[in-house]
């Protein structure tokens, strides 16, 4: 018997289904992102030339994430230009990421990698990542479909 003062006590056995059942539903969620992308994925190529940005805004050495046409673009400032890719995961379409420690592209899902010029090298990803040409304009950077 208790008195409606004291906290009714859940037992371990509820406690511990429902902690599973979180886990189960947060694993769901993250993994259903790049399912979903993967049938179905977003526009390959932008619809034109897209203005990213001015010159100084990608210091050498750096790397940025871009939004063009509702996708994810990395753009890539070396000591020998520019380079931009499509920044979706040629396995499931997770978003890439730049490693500097690295010098590689990294995906952070299962561990794909590419080279600094797109290439798979490593990972599950079945092809490279889709290339964009980038030129600058009167200090403006500009991405476009190769
Ligand atoms: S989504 Fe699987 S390695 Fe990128």
């Amino acid at each position: 018997m208790g008195s409606n003062d004291e906290p009714e006590e859940v037992p371990r056995r509820d406690f511990l289904g429902m902690a599973v059942g979180g886990s189960a539903a947060a694993f769901a969620v993250a993994g259903g992102y790049p399912f979903l992308r993967f049938v179905d994925p977003p526009a390959q190529q932008p619809s034109g030339p897209v203005n990213i940005g001015k010159l100084e805004e990608f210091p050498v050495g750096s790397a940025r994430t871009v939004v063009v046409d509702e996708r994810p673009v990395l753009v890539i400032r070396t000591g020998d230009g520019f380079r931009a890719f499509s920044a979706l995961c040629t396995h499931l379409q997770c978003v890439v990421a730049y490693s500097a420690e690295r010098n590689q592209i990294e995906c952070p899902c299962h561990r794909g990698i590419y080279s600094m010029d797109g290439r798979n090298i490593g990972g599950p990803p079945p092809r490279p990542l889709q290339e964009l040409s980038v030129t600058v304009n009167t200090g403006s950077v500009i991405v476009s479909a190769v």
